[in-house]
């Protein structure tokens, strides 16, 4: 490259610039970015020519590729010369401010897989948006937390659970039914689809309250149902007023029930102690 090649790529203001910076440090084009405030197209053609020029190097560091300053074959003196070009104040404090950010700690405990942004409601919230408006009802609300998500695309949501103040934090789009799952507050055909999360174990009689919900549902209407596989810990009987230590076959007694096109999977195991496992079942009216 011959000096008048090497002038005349430094020539742009914004190259002479962006050289001056990697002459200093070795940065990414994130970097560069930050500190010229122009957008990666821009800062990458800039710094493709340098590297035609042989003006910069770049190296491979994991996900980034990082730039730095380069000494044109026999030019040493002339690059001594353009290396300690002074950098515009504001391009010095920037470069000062994304050094320091390099080294900043990250918060702790976040764990391999975390993933900014991330979150279990905002994963359901994008597969609830994609169910057509049903009417649908939820027994055994808990904290209601499920039930208000499903409040947001649905038609018509109906809660029930025997326990007044679960249902009184509920928003206020939501029909409240005082009841129990053994006497289904819901009439015939009334529903499109019937939930209960994690609330058939509390019931003596599983199959007859799978019945009522089938009686609830319109023709071809559905029902899911989670709970937990067989396990051992009876002290969820007493704590928790489980009447079944899990079921083996839930699967079965939706069909029991009348449900057909009936599938069961186990959807989550948990891996922290007392680590039960999570059953999902499913069938048709
Ligand atoms: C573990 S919570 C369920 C939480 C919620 N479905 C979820 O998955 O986040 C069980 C709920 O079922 C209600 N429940 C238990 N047995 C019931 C019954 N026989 N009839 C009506 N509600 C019942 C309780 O009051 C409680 O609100």
């Amino acid at each position: 490259m011959s000096r008048a090649d090497i002038f005349r790529t430094l020539g742009d203001p914004t190259r002479l610039r962006i050289f001056a910076l990697v002459a200093r440090e070795e940065l990414a084009v994130g970097e560069v970015q930050d500190i010229v405030g122009l957008g990666q197209s821009t800062v990458s053609g800039h710094l493709a020519q340098l590297r035609a020029a042989g003006l910069v190097t770049a190296r491979r560091d994991g996900a980034h590729t990082r730039y730095t300053a380069a000494r044109p074959e026999g030019q040493d003196a002339l690059y001594q010369l353009l290396a300690s070009e002074p950098l515009p104040e504001g391009d010095a404090l920037a470069l000062r401010r994304v050094l320091a950010e390099r080294t900043a700690p990250t918060p702790e405990g976040l764990g391999s897989d975390y993933l900014p942004g991330r979150s279990w409601e905002a994963l359901a919230r994008m597969l609830l948006s994609l169910l057509p408006p049903l009417r649908i009802a939820d027994l055994g609300v808990g904290t209601g937390h499920l039930t208000s998500l499903l409040a947001a695309g649905a038609r018509h949501v109906i809660a029930i659970d025997r326990d007044e103040s679960a249902l009184s934090r509920l928003p206020a789009s939501i029909e409240r039914r005082v009841g129990t799952l053994e006497d289904l507050p819901l009439g015939e055909r009334e529903v499109d689809l019937v939930l209960i999360s994690q609330a058939l174990h509390c019931v003596n009689d599983p199959v007859a309250t799978l019945r009522r919900c089938r009686d609830a549902l319109a023709g071809g209407g559905q029902i899911a149902v989670l709970d937990l596989a067989p396990h051992t810990h009876a002290w969820v009987r007493h704590r928790l007023g489980h009447q079944h230590l899990g079921f083996a076959d839930l699967a079965g007694l939706l069909r029991d029930a009348g449900f057909h096109d009936v599938r069961q999977e186990i959807v989550h195991v948990d891996r922290r102690a007392p680590a039960f496992t999570t059953i999902l079942a499913t069938g048709r009216k």
